[in-house]
This record gives structure tokens, sequence and C-alpha cells, in this order.
């Protein structure tokens, strides 16, 4: 992680988890960098209630303990999604568990859910609750839990009122079975419990995998629908090494993120805005490291959009470019505002 520009050339050097976690570190003293430019017109996005800035936040993971949030706002990010958050706190998979493919742009890990716990990002939130700016939290179960869906249930419990969002994240691929809870039955049980444990209005969102068979696709969209849920996010991180990375890390076992997922994640969106009938508001990630990718996402049929892995390695100011980018491809097509190509190219 490179977020300090003198810094970047020795931080590339060290093992990024490393590297992350300096980069944390750095952040939390309050002095990271700062995008002060108001966003223009063109990129507010009215959703969910929710009034962002732009578009653009920063995806699930970077920031598991919600330790920068407000450090990632000031960066000029629209919205900040902090998680995987599991109830107890748990280790995650062995070390190594983060590899760097610099050469594709691309990141493989099996951190498996490392984090401190409900406990500690509930302070952390409450400590920052009148700072205003948009803060998701990503929920998550933990590895031995009994019933996860329970955990789900407390995550929500725990963090409405603080949570401008959730995020039930049923498609890590390093929590053995996860991913099972995307099947029709599980995925109804699941979401209904959900449902019930929230007592008022806070929008939720299920964030789904990329490796997902075209039925799969279609039983998620029609549970989406039924049960009349906030919103998606499309994608996580792929289990897919075929065609998509070469080298010696390529066959680490994890799950693939960065510039290879850009095209396999775009297609699940635009079939899941397809499916959903442009109906279920979507948050396009996997890949983006440009102003051109962003609006492909968003053409695609993305409401919003996050990042993580090109942030690992292009540092903060990729933020402001990909704003500018953003902005200057809606003027030369003539759109007054994003909502306005949301899934234009997506067919029928
Ligand atoms: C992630 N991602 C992730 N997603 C999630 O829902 N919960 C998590 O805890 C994590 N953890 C995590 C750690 C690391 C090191 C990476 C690289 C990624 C997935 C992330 O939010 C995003 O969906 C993918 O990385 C695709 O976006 P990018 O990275 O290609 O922009």
């Amino acid at each position: 992680m490179d977020f300090f520009p003198l810094l970047r050339p020795a931080l590339s050097l060290i093992e990024p988890e490393r590297a992350h976690r300096l980069t944390i570190i750095g952040l939390k003293t309050g002095f990271g960098p700062r995008d002060r430019a108001p966003d223009p017109v063109s990129l507010n996005v009215d959703l969910f209630g929710l009034q962002f800035g732009n578009p653009l936040g920063i995806a699930a993971g970077f920031d598991k303990n919600g330790e920068v949030p407000d450090a990632m706002l000031a960066m000029g990010m629209g919205f900040a999604e902090v998680g995987t958050v599991t109830p107890r706190p748990q280790p995650g998979n062995p070390r190594p568990r983060v590899f760097r493919l610099a050469d594709q742009g691309a990141v493989i890990n099996r951190l498996g859910f490392n984090n401190q716990g409900h406990a500690a990002l509930l302070r952390r939130l409450e400590a920052r609750r009148h700072r205003g700016g948009i803060v998701g939290v990503n929920i998550g179960a933990n590895k031995d839990a009994s019933d996860r869906i329970a955990d789900y249930e407390v995550g929500i419990r725990t963090f409405e009122g603080l949570a401008s969002y959730f995020t039930v994240n049923i498609s890590s691929p390093n929590t053995p079975g996860l991913r099972a809870l995307q099947g029709r039955e599980e995925l109804e049980a699941l979401l209904t419990r959900v449902l019930k444990a929230r007592k008022g209005s806070v929008p939720i969102l299920l964030k789904i995998a990329p490796d997902l068979t075209a039925a799969d696709r279609a039983d998620i969209a029609a549970v989406m629908l039924d049960l009349n849920l906030d919103g998606l996010i499309v994608s996580n991180t792929t289990i897919e090494r075929e065609g998509l990375v070469t080298g010696p890390y390529a066959h680490e076992a994890g799950g693939l993120s960065g510039r290879p997922l850009f095209p396999l994640s775009t297609a699940v969106l635009a079939d899941m805005y397809r499916l959903t009938g442009g109906k279920v508001p979507i948050v396009g990630v996997g890949g983006i490291s440009s102003g051109a990718d962003a609006y492909a996402k968003i053409r695609n049929g993305a409401s919003l959009i996050q990042l993580y892995s090109a942030l690992t390695y292009e540092g903060p100011a990729l933020v402001t470019r990909i704003k500018r980018e953003l902005a200057e491809a809606l003027k030369r097509d003539g759109f007054a505002r994003v909502s306005d190509v949301v899934g234009v190219d997506v067919n029928g």
C-alpha cells in the first residue's frame, strides 16, 4: 500500500500485509492525503435516501476494523465500506495470505475474515458517529459459527443506527462453505432472517461472487426482487484463474482481484442488472483502475462503484483521477448526471 508517495518505493518492497498495516497506521495519524475540491454536480448520486458526493467508494477489506473511514472520505471517496466484521474476533488464515501480482495489476488474498470483531468496530463507529459521511458496514460470519445466519442477524442488530447501509457478505471464497449461502433456499432463509433483524429502514445490500452459474444468478435476482432487498454489490474476488493470471503466484489459493477481474465482474454486473430489470441498485466493483473502467461499470448497470486493488498500486491520486476522468466522460457523451448512464449498455 502506498498512500504516501515518498514511501511508495519502500512499501512496494515490503510484504503486502505489513505494507497495508503501515498504510493504516499512517492514515490513522489524520495526516493522510486530502482531496479538498468539491465534487462536480455531475458526480452527485442520490440513492437509498443518501446523498453521495461522488459514486466511488472504498471496497470492503481495506479497512476491516473501521480504523480509517474518515481518512478515506477525506481522500475524496464518496463513501467508505468497513469490514468484513464477524461477531467474535478471529485471526484468519496462516501467513503468507496476500500476494501481489504487480505486473498484472492483480492481488490474490486468502485472509479468511481476520478482524477484531463487533465490539472493536462498534467502539470506533460510536466515536465517529457525529462526523457524517456515508459509512457502510460489511458483515460476515465467524468461521466456527454454529448458526452462520445468526451471526448476520447479530451484525444488523449491533450496527443499526451507526451504519449508513449494510453489506451482507456471503461471497468470500476464504471461509469454507460460506458461498453456499448464495444458493436459493439458503439465501431465502438468510435474507428473511436478516430483514427481520432490521428495526428501521437502513439499506441492506447483498455482495455476491463472480463465480456463479447462470442458474444461481437467476435465483439470486428472483430472491432479491421477491424479498425487496435494497441492493447488490457485484462482485467479490474470483476463484477462477484460467486465462486471467500467470506467473509464480497465479495458483495461490484465495480470491483474485484487480485488473484481471474486470471483464468477469462487469459481465456478472450486466447480467444482474438485466435479471433484476434495472430495479435493484447495484454497486459495481472489480478491477476498476481508471475513469474509463468506472464509466464502463456504470454503463453496465452500476449506480455506485468501489475499488480496492488498484489503490494499492497507484495510491490515493487515483481517486482524484478517476473522478476527473469520469466527469469528463459524462460531459463528452452529453450526460448531465451519473444516474443518466446507469445501464445504458445493457440490452434487454
Ligand atoms: C478483499 N475483498 C473483501 N470483500 C469483502 O466483502 N470483505 C472483505 O473482508 C474483503 N477483504 C479483502 C481483502 C483484500 C486484501 C482484497 C484485495 C479484497 C474484496 C473487495 O472488497 C473487492 O470486492 C474485490 O477486491 C474486487 O475489487 P478490486 O480489488 O478489483 O478493485
